[in-house]
């Protein structure tokens, strides 16, 4: 009998044998009738068999590869049974109905630690954990799925929906004004430009503050620090920055500050005006360590978007500082030893690959031209963070708290701040005019004490005598209110006409 069944299902089209793929109009299919059986009876009995098999798919699940909470230790989360790479995401449904995701930081022998996004309560000894696949690109958006860490990383969305929105470092809207119906979704970790690819700095960028315009000139895609202690001034600044740089597109991060900060920053600092051109992510100090680095890691992703479309991108990040607090929480809980006062090491090397991101494009392409806040308090020069800081960036802007509280806003220290791109995008009377300034200015801040006591000689020193003439100039011309902007050129030009 089985061979009669072999003759006839041979002649079949394969996978047949039971027919089930005859796909003519949803009817049961014809089955091959041994000549020795009645028909009804051979119809009746698969028929009840294929009737079992239907109700048996009821109760199948798809297969999916889960592993199981062991241990829950403060902020990091331990998970066996799963083989996932560093940086993969995954999700933990809990008895509630709600989902923690979480992301694998780390790993030890058979044991994946994992650091969630969110709270994790609720979850109990032996919740099981289900990898997130990354979501499949749209044909043609990416040649080969798989082939790069980023591509494995998370996606979230990107492009001109972010416009004047705020959103966690999650990808999720903030503001309470609905969906943001994004068109474009980028890995949170992309690769820097090749830098032999990178078109140099050449251009000036006009930031409408005059102490910057004109004595620490910026140059598109230059990266700059501000550094500055608490309450110097530093919000203020990026916002005037923000509201009057010539910029196709702001983008600010912020990093671990104060809720209550956000929204002034947003409402207050930043402006409607402001606010219509930029994107906002704000992942404040009550957030996870992760949604911190992601939300850093995701402002630079949404700046890198608009660079490769051929903007000039203006990105704020506030505060570096912070970010590298979150990775020190993070590799800290993992068991990394702490190297240079608690920081880790993987915080050091983490810093550059969020900077070195940031920066011009291609040649002719787009730029990104980055501020970061890093908090030093007045001249601790052993700060471990401001100073890995200092040497990775082109640049670094001080906040003086003396300045703060003489009322001199804003408070740059114009002695001890650089541009290091200025030199090679500005004309020969303008570093002439800046270095002129710095001079006299230094000149009267060191012989302030004589000066005020009344021992200094008019006559005895020319260029202090200078300096004395034109302090309150000076001092006028480095103040500047918050609501007005002062463009390059009209910065240029009352710098010049300071020594005529
Ligand atoms: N250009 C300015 N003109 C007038 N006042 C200013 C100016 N810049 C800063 N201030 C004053 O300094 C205060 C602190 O500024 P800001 O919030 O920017 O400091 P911060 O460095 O960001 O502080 P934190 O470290 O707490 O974030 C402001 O509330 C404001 O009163
Ligand atoms: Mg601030």
């Amino acid at each position: 009998m089985q061979s009669r069944y072999r003759h006839q299902s041979d002649r079949r089209p394969a996978g047949d044998a039971l027919g089930t793929h005859d796909a003519r109009a949803g009817q049961r299919p014809r089955l091959a009738r041994p000549v020795s059986v009645p028909p009804d009876r051979h119809t009746a009995r698969w028929k009840s068999y294929l009737r079992d098999c239907d109700s048996l798919l009821d109760f199948v699940e798809p297969m999916q590869v889960s592993g199981r909470v062991t241990r829950v230790a403060g902020l990091v989360m331990e998970c066996v049974g799963l083989r996932l790479a560093v940086g993969s995401a995954c999700t933990i449904p809990m008895a509630n109905g709600i989902r923690v995701e979480a992301e694998v930081v780390g790993f030890d022998g058979d044991r994946l630690f994992l650091m969630p996004q969110s709270d994790v309560e609720g979850i109990v000894p032996g919740s099981r954990v289900f990898p997130i696949e990354a979501s499949v690109p749209k044909p043609g958006s990416v040649a080969h799925p798989r082939r790069r860490p980023s591509d494995r990383a998370r996606h979230l969305p990107v492009g001109d929906a972010l416009l004047g929105r705020v959103v966690d470092g999650a990808g999720r809207p903030l503001d309470g004004l609905g969906p943001l119906g994004a068109q474009h979704m980028a890995p949170i970790s992309a690769r820097p430009v090749n830098p032999l690819d990178r078109a140099p700095i050449t251009e000036t960028l006009d930031v409408g503050v005059r102490a910057i315009n004109s004595m620490l000139t910026v140059g598109r895609g230059q990266r700059l620090g501000l550094f500055a202690g608490t309450g110097v001034g530093k919000s203020v600044l990026l916002g005037m920055i923000a509201r009057y740089t010539t910029a196709d597109v702001i983008v600010v991060g912020l990093i671990g500050e104060r809720g209550r900060e956000v929204k002034e920053f947003i409402e207050q600092i930043l402006g409607p005006v402001g606010r219509a051109r930029s994107a906002v992510v704000a992942a404040p100090a009550d957030s996870p360590p992760l949604m911190r680095l992601q939300g850093a890691a995701y402002a630079t992703a949404i700046a890198e978007h608009f660079r490769d479309e051929g903007k000039s991108v203006l990105l704020i990040m506030d505060s570096l500082t912070r970010y590298a607090m979150a990775q020190r929480e993070i590799a800290l809980a993992i068991g990394e030893p702490p190297a240079t006062k608690g920081y880790p090491p993987s915080v050091f090397a983490k810093l550059p690959v969020l900077v070195e991101r940031a920066g011009n494009g291609l040649e002719g392409g787009g730029s990104i031209t980055a501020f970061y806040t890093v908090l030093s308090e007045g001249d601790d020069q052993q700060d471990p963070i401001a100073d890995a800081a200092r040497g990775i960036l082109d640049g670094h802007i001080v906040l003086d708290r003396h300045l703060a509280e003489a009322g001199h806003y804003p408070a740059i220290d114009i002695e001890q701040s650089i541009s290091r791109a200025m030199h090679g995008i500005t004309s020969t009377p303008h570093q002439h005019a800046a270095r002129r300034l710095k001079q006299l200015y230094s000149r009267y801040q060191r012989s302030r004490d004589l000066i005020s006591v009344g021992a200094y000689a008019p006559g005895s020193d020319p260029v202090l005598d200078q300096a004395i003439a034109l302090h309150d100039r000076i001092e006028a011309f480095l103040c500047q209110e918050i609501p007005d902007k002062v463009d390059m050129q009209e910065s240029l030009t009352q710098l010049t006409a300071l020594f005529e």
